[in-house]
């Protein structure tokens, strides 16, 4: 495996996925005990994957590895703190079947009530936002980001290993979200990291790549919520479809610095697309900007 510089190709979504690479590879999902990391952490398993499931949620945790032993494993984890989040990175190493740690998704994610959105009487003191939000989408894929490519660098590059970081956003990484700045801000900044890692990673020959859904039927969105977008004639993508991009990124080793959006199928017949909003058109003049800043920013830091 040699991973290429990254470049500006759409990904062509293919109508079958061939899954037989991911056999014995180990892949560690944060947020991977409900909704869509649950549902990734099924796929890989029935593709022959080991997977690690880390989260904070111990119930739902010790239930899917019920479900799916011995080919996963829970480590209850909080992805804000460091220290935990090594610990389960070391676990997923010790349990795998060779000892490593091949795909690592950063789902993990939540959204509440936004203090920043909240504002406060004007007349009384100013109050200090509660900012969990960016803790956990953003801090905690920086976290996560880290130690996937610390751990990616232990293992040797060959066909029975993989160096693949799956960088989970939302179409709130694309499109202004009124009332969720900590939302909005946390995905666009994985999106930001993204950007940047997939311009040097494949030196270490690490594949990085981000998936954005659509509104998705999970428990992140509550009935009411969902009843008012239905109510509002949303179409709403599907969670196989979700779990399909990433069984097709894990799966492709060609797969780098790509984006795939999962979105509704009347949008699109394959449920996800290359969603091409992360490199500049021609005649933008963003696009040689863009070209300075490549040729110069690493030489900058190296002057500082
Ligand atoms: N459902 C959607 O419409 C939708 C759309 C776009 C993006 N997403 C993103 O997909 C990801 C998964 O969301 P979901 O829809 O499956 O929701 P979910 O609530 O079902 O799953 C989120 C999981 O993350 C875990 N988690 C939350 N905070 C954590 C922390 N600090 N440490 C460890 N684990 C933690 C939860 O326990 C839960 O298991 C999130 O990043 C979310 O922003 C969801």
């Amino acid at each position: 495996m040699s991973v290429q510089e990254y470049e500006d190709r759409p990904v062509a979504i293919p109508s079958e996925l061939n899954l037989s690479s991911l056999s014995g590879k180990s892949v560690l999902i944060t947020g991977g005990a409900s909704g869509l990391g649950l549902a990734y952490a099924q796929a890989f398993v029935k593709a022959g994957a080991f997977v690690t499931i880390v989260d904070f949620n111990p119930q739902a945790g010790a239930s899917a590895e019920a479900d799916l032993a011995p080919n996963a494993m829970f480590v209850q984890c909080d992805v804000r703190k460091w220290e935990d989040l090594v610990a389960a990175f070391e676990k997923a190493v010790e349990a795998s079947p060779r000892h490593s740690v091949d795909v690592v998704i950063s789902n993990a994610g939540t959204i509440g009530a936004d203090d920043i959105y909240t504002l406060d009487d004007p007349a009384g003191p100013p109050v200090k936002p509660n900012l969990r939000t960016v803790d956990v989408n953003l801090y905690g894929t920086i976290y996560t980001a880290k130690l996937a490519m610390h751990y990616f660098r232990r293992q040797p590059v060959d066909t029975d290993h993989d160096r693949c970081l799956i960088i989970k956003g939302s179409i709130a990484a694309y499109a202004d979200q009124p009332g969720s700045p900590q939302y909005n801000i946390s995905k666009w900044g994985a999106r930001g990291l993204f950007r940047n890692l997939r311009r040097t990673s494949h030196r270490e020959n690490i594949r990085v790549n981000f998936v954005a859904p659509w509104y998705v039927r999970t428990p992140i969105l509550s009935a009411k919520i969902i009843d008012y977008l239905e109510g509002k004639g949303v179409k709403f993508a599907t969670v196989d479809d979700c779990a399909r991009a990433m069984l097709n990124i894990a799966s492709d080793p060609s797969i780098h610095g790509r984006s795939l959006g999962i979105v509704p199928r009347e949008e699109a017949p394959q449920g996800y697309v290359d969603l091409e909003h992360d490199d500049y058109q021609d005649g933008d003049f963003m696009k040689d900007w863009q070209k300075t800043v490549l040729a110069t920013a690493q030489s900058i830091v190296d002057l500082a």
